[in-house]
């Protein structure tokens, strides 16, 4: 593999608790085997998410003193205005608080019930938004993003004869608007090429439909247009960024991810009259038109962000950092999903776990494992996440894939760090067969990963230690 190193040098440091493993097998006991009911601070690496967790650089907390809170006009929104504007050449940009907000906004604006909206994939936030408006989220990937074990260089793209088939069949005035995620979250953290993403625009323009991007990691997919797109290794990525966003009306952002922050998001589009429509919405819950919902400085630190995550070196780096975690595993046979994404590696729990059923959740026996001889958190992407009654039929339903995501928050861990996450990963993969399925004790009927309480299956209901 290529050399990468840290394009940054350390100047404010946050120390990390370690507590031993007894004290983190009572800990996971005590939050139900739930790791989203741990306290962070009796974590050791977290990779929970990318979303929210980027160390901010010296600029951007610069950025912060300037904040001016004027509730309206605040000179931040203008340089943020401006940066979106210069950067994705959309002309309308509204200010949200994150990503959801954004989608809510736009879905409560275009939807109306009956109505089908197409994606790549559709993030889980997304697809609530749709589904809320007793509309249809429609997830349209093409083959290639739906085989685990295939290493394909744009396994985020849409399927677009499938689209032309969905226009052909409900006809455009059931669909509001057409989306692409970039990169592809729910499908692996999967780039979209740019010959993807204009075969898609071609098909939008010809039936006069809005393309939106949902573009919280559009820099990283930037980067994989640079480095796997033939015809783009010379484009710098800020050119890159404009093609791609060329070919939209607008998009959706969390800059939690490539923005660079701890908070915030916004929308941006081409169409006055529809900022318009979705500003009078805005107005009612998150704030002013010049606020969104965010602080003068929160606005500040957007717009530097959204420069910094321009950089290569930066880009390069982050790439690498996530791709080396995938070859570790991969070379000690660990099962990922391959290629690994842009922000996340993909454990394949389905096989590393093979003895345990979907039912009795082997990425919740992974995830938990994990934490309780590494401190390392990830996050169960499987059939606790997916599963649960089918509301029709009432009978059980199993994910398509049982994965853990460990997601790389942004410039925040070492490569130290990471060896430290291949290395428990791989130690673990030694003891694989010793690892128990797991049960549910308590779950509420909706979003039950978030809050469910579990327990080794097998174990007596109050039993003390594991
Ligand atoms: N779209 C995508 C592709 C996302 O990954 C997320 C968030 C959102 C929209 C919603 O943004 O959190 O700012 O409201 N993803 C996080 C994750 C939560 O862990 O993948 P938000």
């Amino acid at each position: 593999m290529e050399r990468y190193i840290e394009p940054f040098k350390v100047k404010v440091v946050e120390p990390i608790t370690a507590i031993s493993r007894e004290e983190r097998a009572a800990a996971i006991a005590r939050a139900g085997f739930n790791l989203f009911k741990l306290r962070a601070d009796e974590i050791y690496i977290d990779l929970l998410t990318d979303s929210g967790t980027s160390a901010m650089s010296d600029n951007q907390w610069a950025g912060i003193m300037l904040g001016d809170e004027s509730y309206a006009g605040s000179r931040n929104y203008f340089n943020f205005e401006t940066a979106v504007r210069e950067i994705f050449g959309l002309e309308h940009v509204i200010p949200v608080h994150q990503g959801r907000v954004a989608e809510n906004l736009l879905f409560s604006t275009v939807l109306e019930p009956g109505m089908v909206v197409p994606n790549n994939s559709h993030f889980d936030t997304t697809r609530a938004n749709v589904e809320v408006h007793a509309a249809e989220a429609l997830d349209l990937l093409c083959a290639e993003g739906k085989d685990p074990h295939l290493s394909a260089p744009f396994k985020g793209n849409m399927d677009v004869a499938a689209l032309e088939a969905l226009i052909a069949r409900v006809g455009t005035a059931r669909i509001p608007l057409v989306m692409l995620t970039v990169t592809n979250n729910s499908g692996g953290g999967q780039p979209v090429s740019l010959a993807n993403i204009r075969a898609v625009s071609a098909v939008c323009r010809a039936h006069g439909l809005p393309l939106f991007f949902d573009a919280c990691r559009f820099a990283e997919n930037a980067y994989f247009i640079k480095t796997r797109e033939p015809g783009y290794a010379g484009r710098s990525i800020p050119e890159i960024v404009a093609e791609m966003f060329g070919y939209v009306d607008g998009c959706t952002m969390s800059a939690k991810k490539d923005g660079m922050v701890n908070m915030g998001g916004f929308l941006a589009m081409r169409d006055g009259e529809l900022a318009e429509r979705i500003r009078n919405l805005l107005i009612l819950v998150e704030g002013f038109p010049t606020y969104g919902g965010l602080s003068g400085r929160d606005l500040e630190a957007i717009a530097r962000g959204l420069r910094e995550v321009l950089d290569e070196r930066y880009l390069h780096f982050r790439v690498s950092q996530v791709a080396n975690l995938g070859e570790q595993l991969a070379q000690g046979g660990v099962p990922i999903l391959q290629p690994p994404g842009g922000h996340a590696v993909y454990l394949n729990a389905g096989e590393f776990l093979p003895h345990i059923p979907p039912a009795a959740f082997p990425g919740q026996s992974l995830a938990v494992n994990l934490y309780i001889e590494s401190g390392v958190r990830g996050v169960e992407i499987g059939t606790l996440m997916f599963g649960g009654k089918d509301p029709a039929t009432g009978a059980e339903r199993t994910a398509r894939l049982e994965l853990v995501r460990l997601a790389i928050p942004r410039r925040v861990y070492t490569t130290m760090h990471m060896n430290y996450v291949a290395q428990a990963i791989l130690d673990l993969y030694q003891k694989r067969a010793s690892l128990q399925g797991m049960r549910i004790v308590k779950a509420p009927p909706f979003l039950r990963h978030f809050s469910a309480t579990l327990d080794f299956v097998g174990r007596p209901e109050r039993a003390q230690a594991i």
